[in-house]
């Protein structure tokens, strides 16, 4: 019967099975290669204008059943069937741009600080996020710019509940609702990741034919707004591992010579949304149409003017004006160069309560799906993704 033709209830009855996206979304911004199979159990989502606009995602644990008790239900991850248009261009003001440069009310309030190594990431403990002033939130943007990111442990960040993590998030610009990514239930500004089989996955499927799970990116670089400070928070994770790895493209940029920085800062790539968007379209799960966007090689921070490069393997396909063995060169270059500079690079270690606030147009991170889940265990964090300004030099 067709879909349109049956009323919401019929829909409930007939589509229980068909309502749910089956495959458990772990990488929202992985983008399947060119030779990526489809795994067989994907089930396309019947949309019926009449029905419900969002679905649960099915995962591995049925968290309705009282026996299966778990504190952050409320941000188990949620589909939405919208169809909706391209996201509008954004005005934005840096919350750095308004920071005094010692950051004084910031830094003079954290009784625990170190640096993670020289070059990228610091680690707090004793102050809470919640708590914060508007003077110090401007100051912590400043600071996450300097240092790629910053780690605060011990956080009630998610306590605070799906309301204030919007009020929060948005200080710090628009908040990016993804073209296809899970959220908690009606808050499609927030982005969930969740994993809790490691049986059947799409990201399961494409690592069995890899040699790592590594998988460097910037979020969402194919926006006319990529985001900027983005806090990423951990609900519940693995004993050991699931760890999150980054990479300071600022430092990226400095180790090269003055000639070759000089020869990139002429140079615009194409970012494609669009291949992100291949899997979802399988599944009628895309919020909007995938956009190409081209945008410089290496951009500049507004307030601390450093500049990174800002290409990345998931979502940069070529150098604009060059043939394609040119841009593959240069770009496959840059990448391994990215991807090798473990003496720019750091790891962040989840624990319960850890919120890492990283400068998504400073650095680039990648997942490890290096941890077994089953019956009962999970990976499961919440990102709030303000966007930041259009990348320019
Ligand atoms: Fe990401």
């Amino acid at each position: 019967m067709a879909l349109t033709e049956t009323t919401t209830d019929s829909v409930k009855t007939t589509l229980s099975g068909a309502r749910y996206h089956t495959c458990v979304v772990e990488n929202h911004d992985f983008v399947p290669p060119k030779d990526f199979e489809f795994p067989g159990n994907l089930v396309p989502v019947q949309i019926n204008p009449k029905g419900p606009t969002e679905v649960p995602v099915k995962t591995f644990v049925d968290y309705s059943k009282p026996e299966n008790e778990y504190r952050y239900k409320d941000f188990l991850p949620y589909n939405t069937l919208t169809s909706e248009d391209a996201l509008t261009p954004y005005e934005h003001v840096d919350a750095a741009s308004r920071a005094d440069p010692d950051k004084k009310a910031l830094l003079d309030a954290i009784p625990d600080k170190k640096d993670m190594t020289p070059n990228i990431g610091t680690e707090i403990r004793g102050i809470q996020l919640s708590g914060l002033s508007n003077q110090q939130k401007d100051e912590l943007a400043l600071l996450v710019a300097e240092r790629g990111i910053v780690i605060f442990r011990e956080q009630d960040f998610v306590d605070q509940g799906i309301d204030w993590l919007r009020e929060f998030g948005s200080y710090f610009g628009r908040l990016h609702v993804h073209q296809w990514g899970v959220h908690p239930k009606d808050a499609p500004e927030l982005t969930v990741v969740f994993r809790d089989s490691d049986k059947g996955s799409y990201f399961d499927n494409q690592a069995e034919g890899s040699l790592n799970t590594v998988s460097w990116h910037t979020d969402m670089s194919y926006e006319k707004n990529p985001p900027g400070v983005t806090f990423l928070s951990s609900l519940s994770g693995p004993s050991c591992g699931g760890d999150t790895l980054y990479a300071n493209t600022m430092t990226a940029y400095d180790r090269l010579s003055p000639t070759m920085q000089k020869f990139l800062e002429t140079l615009e790539a194409v970012h494609s949304g669009t291949r992100q968007n291949l899997l979802s379209n399988k599944t009628n799960l895309v919020r909007r149409p995938g956009i190409d966007t081209i945008h410089p090689v290496v951009r500049k921070h507004p307030v601390t003017g450093r500049k990174a490069l800002w290409v990345n393997q998931e979502y940069t396909t070529k150098i604009v004006g060059m043939k394609k063995a040119e841009s593959d060169l240069l770009l496959n270059f840059l990448f391994d160069h990215i991807h090798r500079g473990l003496d720019f690079q750091t790891r962040a270690r989840w624990e319960n309560g850890t919120v890492v606030v990283y400068d998504n147009r400073m650095v680039q991170h990648s997942v490890t799906l290096d941890y077994p889940v089953g019956q009962g265990g999970r990976r499961h964090l919440v990102r709030v993704t303000p966007q930041a300004e259009p990348p320019s030099l």
